[in-house]
């Protein structure tokens, strides 16, 4: 028995590194996959049928996947996308919403189009397969269907939610999936459909093409024995909260590095000051600034 007998997903991005070992691992667990991917580059070149080789791997391995190799970030593309599955399997329970560019710069000198690109494939990306698979989901549910078993997952990074040198367009589209994640979970909740965000890692060909990490790009099926760098290594996390038993789940931001699962606290009000119903003076924000609310402390700064 599997923790997801007889669901159907779709993971997008698939074709290699860390949706490819969500694919894997919801296959494991007894899900059917339909394996997205539009094959391109690490920086959202060319197109390519790359997510066979993920359904080579599920099928060989006794499992069921399909492949699909629509633009996530095409609204029209991403309709087929949801399409296929329910038309090729029956039905849909679960969408895990991964693929991903980079096109690293400082930003003095990021291009519009490194802006541009970037944020379509990773937000717009986000939204349009979940457009419309809620809008499948509810649907049913105006048909009388009790939809409780839909899930979303999307993915964050924590260079995302803290910020991170030369990658002002990824950790903006990071930031807006988790705050994507939020918004939607809250429209979803009454159909019980849950919307949550995870951050992974892993030696990817993303994460190998940061200067002077030192990575060397792997595959998940690559990895033989636990490793630190092994990019399915938030896989099991996904299952689970694709699951049943992550049905009380939703809204959430929760990264999966290495052998942690860390619970992201989202934004929350700190050290305030109040002027009883008056408005401030510039002038006196300087000493109250820094004594009540950055406690005398320098803000923001960690390079
Ligand atoms: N690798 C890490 O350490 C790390 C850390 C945090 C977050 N992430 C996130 O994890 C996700 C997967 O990244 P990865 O490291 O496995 O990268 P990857 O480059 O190995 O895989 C990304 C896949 O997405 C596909 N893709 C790109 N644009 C697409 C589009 N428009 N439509 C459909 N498919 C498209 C690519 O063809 C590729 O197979 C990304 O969202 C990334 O931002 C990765």
């Amino acid at each position: 028995m599997g923790l997801l007998d007889g669901k159907v997903a779709i993971v997008t991005g698939a074709g290699h590194g860390i949706g490819r070992g969500h694919a894997l691992e919801l296959a494991k667990e007894g899900a059917t996959v339909l394996v997205n991917d539009l094959g391109t580059s690490l920086k959202g070149e060319g197109t390519g049928r790359d997510a066979d080789l993920t359904v080579d791997l599920i099928t060989g391995r006794g499992g069921k996947a399909a492949a699909n190799y629509d633009d996530v970030a095409d609204f029209e593309g991403a309709g087929r996308m949801v399409q296929q599955a329910v038309d090729t399997f029956g039905r849909l329970d679960i969408v895990v919403n991964n693929a991903g560019i980079a096109r690293d710069a400082t930003i003095w000198s990021m291009s519009e189009s490194d802006w541009d690109s970037v944020i379509r494939v990773h937000l717009k990306g986000t939204f349009c397969p979940t457009h419309h698979a809620v809008n499948h989901w509810r649907a049913l549910n105006k048909a009388g269907e009790d939809v409780s078993y839909g899930r979303v997952i999307n993915t964050t990074s924590g260079a995302g939610l803290v910020g991170n040198f030369g990658q002002a367009n990824y950790t903006a589209a990071k930031a807006g999936i988790a705050a994507f994640t939020m918004t939607v979970s809250l429209e979803v909740f009454k159909m019980g459909i849950t919307v949550n965000c995870i951050g992974p890692a892993g030696a990817t060909r993303m994460a190998a093409s940061i200067p002077g990490a030192g990575i060397e790009a792997k595959e998940p099926d690559e990895f033989e024995e636990w490793n630190p760098m092994d990019p399915s290594l938030s896989s099991p996390l996904v299952a689970w909260l694709a699951s049943d038993k992550a049905g009380h789940v939703t809204g959430q931001v929760i990264r999966a590095v290495k052998d942690e699962i860390v619970h992201m606290e989202p934004w929350s009000n700190g050290a305030t000051i109040r002027k009883a119903g008056k408005r401030w003076d510039p002038s006196e924000l300087t000493g109250l600034m820094n004594a009540d609310i950055f406690h005398s402390r320098a803000p923001g700064l960690r390079y």
